[in-house]
């Protein structure tokens, strides 16, 4: 089956108030119109366009590189005429399945049932909804066979009593498309060329239309408004909250897990509540994620515990290791096995050794740490001058005493030692001891002044 995709995404989006074209808006995470491109191209190998027009030029860049074609729609005159733009884009004999860039929901599953149904002729896709005003209503015969899609603003008094409604998507052969759409009129209560009219035009020719009924009216709900991008974000945190205990992960409570990307995880991970998940994220098995966490696009192994109000970014973390509470791994932070990093720490293009500890107040940056290292407490890589970023090096079984500022570019050999609060500038040999601080003075018989009465 060849399978053109048509978008339909040239609305202006008046109810959302923004500058953004509304399909840019972000549905976990993902604009829109990338849920939906997504969720076409899991179909296999189709084409797709894009039938854009406000904000179309943002729209185009947006997606550029996504393998995409874009025609423009100057003027919305309404869904039929849009479909219309992509006519030239239909390959021979393919089948055209018509999606919205603000559907986002719209599962690969129900698509392909879409399909399947769409061999014999045209196929809708509608929704029973217990509420159906605004929609299209799908009108069907004594025999269930459909009809016409009758909208809200064209409707009679019984017709507006029927509850299946259209759901805009629909599939059918693009050559009846190409014939029909360019007969479609405008002459309805809204002044626009209807797509659903090729319904009762195909019922007319004795070709019949498919109705495939979607169970979850969330997947094909459009948004068109702030408050329906809230209520769409929280159905599919819900869906993925439960596919991943599903999969065996405990979530805490899963009305406040939020996942902006791909998470992928192993056995028995335990997330707490109030962690945010963004882009593309792996947690190994046993992983232990603590309350008010935000993970960007990194990949922790199995065993790894982060504490609660941590927040890693970029970054990849070995088995075992100990990040948290409070800790920030800053893009190109890498921990081995069994390194910990711990309260108000922050890391930055640092590489931490085998079992090597950071554990309070410090800032590590561009920095090579050795296996077995011990970073005292309020330790600072000092690794900007102003204009240029130098590097610290540290060697296996170094110790860093407390409150020392490495001022790069620096090297520490392995197993050498730093006094508490040196300011250390130049290379340290292995197993030496430095220290790089003002020498202790005792005064004795010293008096505090006194106030004067
Ligand atoms: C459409 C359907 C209605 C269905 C409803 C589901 C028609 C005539 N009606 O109504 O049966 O119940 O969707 O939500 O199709 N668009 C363009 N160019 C245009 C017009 C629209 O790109 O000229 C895009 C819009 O950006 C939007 C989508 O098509 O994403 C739907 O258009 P809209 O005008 O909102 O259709 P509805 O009146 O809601
Ligand atoms: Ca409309």
């Amino acid at each position: 089956m060849t399978i053109d995709v048509v978008i339909l995404a040239a609305g202006k989006g008046t109810r959302m108030r923004s500058d953004l074209p509304k399909v840019l808006h972000p549905i976990g995470g993902v604009p829109m119109l990338g849920r939906v491109i997504d969720s076409a191209k899991r179909l296999g190998d189709v084409a797709i366009t894009v039938v854009v027009g406000h904000g179309a030029e943002l729209v185009r860049e947006r997606f550029a590189d996504s393998g995409v074609q874009f025609v423009e729609q100057t003027e919305q005159l309404g869904t039929g005429h849009a479909v219309a733009q992509a006519i030239p884009n239909f390959r021979e004999g393919a089948t055209v399945l018509v999606l919205y860039g603000d559907v986002p929901l719209v599962k690969t599953a129900t698509l392909q049932d879409l399909l399947k149904a769409s061999e014999i002729g045209p196929a809708l896709l509608s929704v029973i909804m217990d509420d159906p005003s605004g929609y299209g209503r799908i009108v069907r015969d004594g025999n269930q066979q459909v009809q016409s899609i009758v909208e809200q603003k064209d409707a009679d008094a019984e017709t507006l009593k029927i509850t299946e409604i259209n759901s805009g998507i629909l599939a059918a052969p693009g050559k009846l498309l190409a014939q029909w759409l360019p007969e479609l009129s405008n002459d309805n209560a809204q002044g626009e060329y209807y797509l659903t009219d090729v319904i009762a035009r195909s019922v007319s020719e004795k070709i019949a239309v498919t109705g495939v009924i979607a169970d979850d009216p969330y997947e094909v709900a459009g948004v068109n408004s702030r408050a329906q991008q809230a209520e769409l974000e929280r159905a599919l945190q819900r869906d993925q909250a439960e596919a991943l205990m599903a999969a065996g992960v405990t979530l805490l409570d899963p009305s406040r897990t939020d996942v902006r990307g791909a998470l992928t995880c192993g056995n028995d991970v335990t997330i707490d509540i109030n962690c945010v998940f963004d882009g593309n994220v792996t947690l190994g098995d046993r992983v232990q994620i603590g309350p008010n966490c935000l993970l960007k696009n990194c990949q922790l192994a199995a065993g790894t515990v982060v504490e609660a109000n941590s927040i890693i970014e970029d970054a990849t973390v070995g088995e075992a290791c100990t990040i948290g509470p409070f800790a920030r791994l800053r893009p190109g932070t890498e921990l081995a096995n069994g390194a910990k990093v711990g309260n108000f720490v922050e890391t930055k293009k640092a590489r931490i050794g085998l079992g090597s500890k950071v554990n309070h107040l410090s800032y590590i940056g561009d920095a090579e740490v050795g296996e077995g290292v011990n970073i005292g407490a309020g330790t600072i890589t000092c690794n900007y001058d102003g204009v240029n970023k130098s590097k610290t090096v540290i060697g296996d079984g170094a110790f860093i005493g407390s409150n020392s500022a490495l001022v790069a570019p620096v090297e520490i050999g392995a197993g050498a030692t730093i006094g508490a609060g040196s300011t250390i500038t130049r290379e340290v040999s292995a197993d030496e001891l430095a220290v790089a601080r003002g020498k202790q003075r005792n005064i004795s018989g010293w008096q505090r002044p006194t106030k004067k009465s």
